[in-house]
């Protein structure tokens, strides 16, 4: 086979220091290369590899070859001394492989003998971003969208820092999308960050609202089966398309928490996502329809996208995927899988992380999200899937993310969407090395605290199978009592937490609600019986009864006393690491997570208190004498509200 020679580069090496000395505010992310040649500008994805190397690679000539055969953004490195090749099928292949020389070097690695082989296990790697014209970000915790006034330098860190972990497609807009999102100036602006973000491999989608036929044509419908909507989306789909020409596609959040869909017309999802994906095709586009649904009157929302999707597959088209949360409920701390990932046979799925942690202490708390993602993959196959979809957690605040260690979960997101069976540790290491230092003593305590973190998390917020006892509206801190007249119930922790004076938790068995009916027959079997169910999400699928005896010998009352203030020993512990590691951060850095640890660990402590006297008034039982005793008062956190809306982070947490 004939091998193409693209470009070869004669990098001179230059003596160069891994860390920067001085502060740090984060703006450059894990992307910390110092440059070792000016920039030369080159256009196209193959350009944009080309000029990274220039730029920042400090080894021997680097050769960038196609070749053909290769999958999809699949790439080979090798080399034998300073002489490297970098090959791939296509540009963007050769780009990721680029990236992935500059990160051995930026980690201290030996790049002298390499064989490396990657191939990504899904063609779609994609950001969500729920940012709204107005610039507010639902449940963002950075600041404003990056995408109100896009800055062109934050707009090439952005596009940089995706490229370097394999992302390749961003949504640009708010799930709960409006109208708006398809007028011609709002496709103009689309047009301008699709240009900026093509040269880095990545291409924009928009989420649009499925009443847009009446909300922006002016049509008295929106019924995916009326030949004049059909006709509407046509013409839209056709703009987009000469404005830009790579367009992704769709997403849509249909007759979900108030949104408009097929159903308000008498039709099925399968009839507005394939309407949709009818007008896409010629293009090449694709539909990601959300299958997040549920509504007041069901029994259990956990029931319910299940409900509505099953008696569907099979009759998508082949250019729509179901887009489907991890776990049944939404995004918390720790749920199970969502049955539908198993029950789906004849159905293309993604799976939908939540990078943005709207139920994990926002950006204030340290929580690393790979871990959870790894859990997932544990239960589910990633090869069942067809892609991967994060809800991004970027905004335009300095650091990106509000919280430095925010943006590892960006970081790990990239890296499993590349290679779901990485681990986490691996993923830990990778990330601090780059974006701090490669030093021992720094790199061992802090992998271990991220490894930690989200495990701590559910201990202090939600443990053994609790879930969403959040406070209400913002979601942020404990508010299990939370349950204002006229509320649709399934938004109101009791739904969920269910506690009374025989037990706590939500009966999902057979003789419940049954969700466990939806998982295969083994698998069912287990979570059925509450002595086969894993302590972890025992309170997720049955109540259980005060005094049932748990594994460790306690009783569940006293585990849940002993898991609250594990949780909160743990954030201790993170905030000690962090001082031990002073003399390896930046004084910027180190004092700014400082802070947030701190914030934190009072947080966890407020956590535990809030949850534990509340739950006491139902079992009546007494806090076991080897647990820390409640420091708050019950009526003064009851009356605690912070005074934010889901658009913010709050800049401290409690506050008594
Ligand atoms: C959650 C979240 C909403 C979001 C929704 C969704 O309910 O709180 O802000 O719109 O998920 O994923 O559609």
């Amino acid at each position: 086979m004939k091998k193409l020679l693209i470009s070869t580069l004669v990098l001179l090496l230059t003596g160069w220091s891994s860390a920067t000395a001085g502060n740090e505010d984060g703006s450059r992310l894990w992307l910390r290369f110092e440059a070792a040649n000016a920039t030369k500008a080159i256009s196209g994805v193959k350009g944009t590899a080309m000029s990274e190397l220039q730029t920042y690679w400090k080894g021997g000539p680097v050769v960038l070859k196609h070749q053909k055969g290769m999958a999809q953004d699949a790439y080979t490195i090798q080399s034998q001394g300073s002489k490297i090749t970098i090959s791939a099928a296509n540009n963007a292949g050769l780009l990721y492989g680029a990236y992935h020389l500059l990160r051995l070097q930026q980690m201290g690695e030996d790049t002298s003998a390499l064989n490396i082989s990657e191939q990504p296990a899904y063609d779609l790697r994609i950001l969500n971003h729920w940012d709204n014209p107005n610039g507010t970000v639902e449940r963002g915790f950075a600041g404003k969208s990056i995408f109100l006034n896009p800055d062109p330098e934050r707009m090439k860190i952005y596009a940089r820092a995706n490229a370097s972990i394999g992302i390749n497609g961003t949504v640009l807009n708010n799930v709960n999308a409006k109208p708006e999102a398809l007028t011609t100036e709002s496709l103009q602006k689309a047009k301008g960050i699709a240009d900026q973000l093509r040269p880095y491999g990545i291409r924009v989608y928009l989420s649009i609202n499925f009443a847009s036929p009446i909300k922006v044509g002016g049509l008295k419908t929106a019924d995916p089966l009326d030949a004049d909507v059909v006709a509407w989306w046509k013409d839209k789909v056709n703009e987009i398309y000469k404005l830009i020409p790579d367009f992704g596609g769709f997403l849509v959040k249909a007759n979900s928490e108030g949104e408009p869909g097929p159903q308000d017309f008498g039709r099925t999802h399968a009839d507005g996502a394939n309407m949709l994906a009818g007008v896409l095709k010629p293009h090449k586009g694709i539909v990601m329809w959300r299958a997040f649904v549920y509504n007041p009157q069901s029994s259990d929302r956990a029931n319910q996208a299940y409900e509505e999707f099953m008696p569907l597959d099979g009759q998508f088209a082949d250019n729509v995927i179901i887009q489907i949360k991890n776990g049944p409920i939404d995004f918390q701390p720790r749920e199970p899988y969502s049955p539908l990932f198993t029950a789906l046979k004849k159905t293309p799925m993604m799976v939908e992380f939540q990078i943005t942690q709207e139920y994990l202490g926002a950006a204030n708390h340290l929580v690393f999200l790979a871990t959870m993602w790894r859990e997932f993959f544990a239960s589910v196959k990633p090869e069942s899937l067809k892609a991967m979809a994060g809800v991004a957690n970027i905004g335009d605040d300095v650091n990106w993310c509000g919280h430095h260690f925010a943006q590892s979960n960006w970081y790990a997101f990239g890296r499993l969407a590349w290679n779901p069976s990485l681990t986490s540790e691996q993923i830990a290491d990778e990330w601090l090395r780059q974006t701090f230092t490669s030093d021992e003593q720094f790199l061992k305590p802090m992998t271990q605290v991220m490894l930690e973190s989200r495990e701590a998390a559910v201990n202090y917020m939600m443990p053994l199978g609790i879930h969403h006892i959040f406070a209400g509206g913002h979601h942020y801190g404990p508010e299990p009592w939370y349950n204002p007249p006229r509320i649709r119930p399934d938004w109101t922790p009791p739904y969920y937490h269910k506690a009374d004076s025989i037990g706590l938790g939500f009966d999902r068995t057979t003789n419940g609600s049954a969700n466990v009916n939806q998982y295969p027959d083994e698998l069912c079997a287990k979570l059925n019986d509450i002595n086969t169910c894993p302590e972890n999400l025992i309170a997720w699928f049955h109540h259980v009864p005060w005094d049932f005896r748990m594994k460790c010998g306690r009783t569940f009352w006293e585990e849940l006393c002993h898991k609250y203030d594990t949780g909160v020993k743990q954030t201790r512990q993170f905030l000690v690491a962090w001082d031990g590691v002073q003399p390896y951060v930046d004084c910027q850095r180190f004092s700014e997570v400082q802070r947030k640890l701190r914030i934190q660990t009072r947080d966890a402590e407020w956590w535990r208190d809030a949850c534990l006297l509340y739950f006491q008034t139902f079992s009546k039982r007494p806090i076991p004498q080897d647990v820390e005793h409640p420091v708050h008062n019950l009526d003064e956190m009851q009356k605690f509200r912070i005074p934010i809306t889901m658009y913010e982070n709050p800049v401290q947490g409690y506050t008594k």
